[in-house]
């Protein structure tokens, strides 16, 4: 292969960021350099009002990551040993090791494999009288469809909780996620949407209650200065990941209609009886393209042609949660999780993020369509 004809085309490449984005990331950082205050300060409730404002919720509590948020949320919500959460066993483990550590039982449902979301009757045939809450993962930036779910939980009198991780900016009928559920949480980590430069992760809501008992968690179960009503942990926010994702959350919308384009051009452009792709969203709204996933039977080959052209790709996700060796015992729709198992073998991620170029896509497709 000739480097110098086919440069490296990353799955992510952050020094492509603009030096405009960085300039003010400096100056942010100085600022609160020169503050004197570095943990749960100002640049943490500028965020958590921008935050909230952008995800139209009333609240949202700054966190130190993803998997703190679910936990969180879920421990304000109640949530913990002899509950039942269901959820997807297609997303990062981190979800199903959330529900955990909350001392609950994840049961995993199947998805649809049209889009790699949680499935509606699957749903169904996990419920039982333990089930405390539904988990729904905002898969690959797509908004799960919620009409059914909505109606169900309320009517069971069960929560509505929302992986948000992928999903920063997605809207389902022109709600955005975390605005729909008991909560939605959030990841910051660098390679999301919205990406922090460090961990870093929210919890947005409505629900006063459970903000108030999600900013005691996050501090020792902490009250007042030194009280401990309950018992928490340690999951601050601090203010440098703040104060750069109150500069970066300037560009979300920028980077998510690159993204947007970046899709489309997949969808028109690919055309190989081999690949096959997921749904496309009806509306715009409805998806921000976390990551861009395929499915083939000929995977290897795939993914080892887009080597030999210097291209990345990834699996989003080979092992599914049911299947880690860290869980001994999984519970899952007794009928079993075929289709996830059937994603899991056969689904490629091309790459999607903003600073990739037109030329680098021509080269994408063009392995997709003609080394296949
Ligand atoms: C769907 C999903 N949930 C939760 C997480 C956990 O987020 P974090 O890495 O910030 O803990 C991730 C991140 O990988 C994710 O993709």
């Amino acid at each position: 292969m000739n480097t110098s004809e086919n440069p490296p085309i990353p799955f992510n490449d952050f020094t492509r960021e603009p030096e405009e984005l960085i300039a003010k990331e400096l100056e942010a950082v100085e600022s609160v350099l020169r503050s004197g205050w570095w943990v749960l300060g100002k640049e943490v409730e500028l965020f958590e009002s921008k935050w909230a404002n952008y995800c139209s919720t009333l609240s949202a509590v700054g966190v130190a990551n993803g998997l703190d948020a679910i936990e969180i949320g879920l421990r304000s919500l109640g949530v913990g040993p002899g509950d039942e959460v269901i959820t997807t066993s297609l997303t990062a483990f981190a979800t199903c090791l959330a529900i955990l550590r909350t001392g609950a039982t994840p049961v995993f449902a199947d998805i649809d494999p049209e889009t790699g979301c949680i499935e509606q009757q699957s749903i169904h045939r996990c419920i039982n009288s333990s089930t405390k809450a539904i988990l729904v993962v905002h898969l690959y930036g797509r908004a799960v469809d919620m009409e059914n779910i909505i109606n169900l939980t309320s009517n069971l009198g069960i929560f509505l909780v929302e992986d948000c991780a992928q999903s920063h900016g997605a809207k389902y009928n022109g709600k955005p996620v975390g605005s729909i559920g008991d909560f939605g949480a959030w990841s910051f980590y660098p390679t999301k949407n919205l990406g922090a430069v460090g961990d870093a992760g929210a919890i947005t809501s409505n629900n006063q209650e459970l903000i108030l008992k999600a900013k005691m968690l996050r501090n020792y179960g902490q009250s007042d200065r030194y009280y401990h009503p309950i018992i928490g942990m340690n999951s601050r926010l601090d203010e440098l990941q703040a104060s750069l994702l109150n500069v970066r959350l300037e560009y979300l919308n920028l980077w998510t209609n690159r993204r947007r384009s970046i899709a489309k051009r997949y969808w028109a452009e690919i055309s190989n009886p081999e690949i096959k792709l997921l749904q496309q969203p009806t509306e715009d709204e409805n998806h921000v393209h976390h990551l861009f996933v395929i499915y083939t039977k000929k995977r290897r080959d795939l993914q080892n042609q887009l080597s030999k052209m210097n291209i990345s790709s990834l699996i989003h996700y080979p092992i599914a949660c049911h299947l880690q060796s860290a869980l001994k015992e999984a519970k899952l729709d007794p009928n079993g999780l075929n289709n996830t198992k059937d994603h899991c073998e056969n689904c490629l991620s091309l790459p999607i993020q903003p600073y990739l170029t037109d030329l680098e896509l021509d080269r994408i497709i063009d392995v997709c369509n003609n080394q296949l």
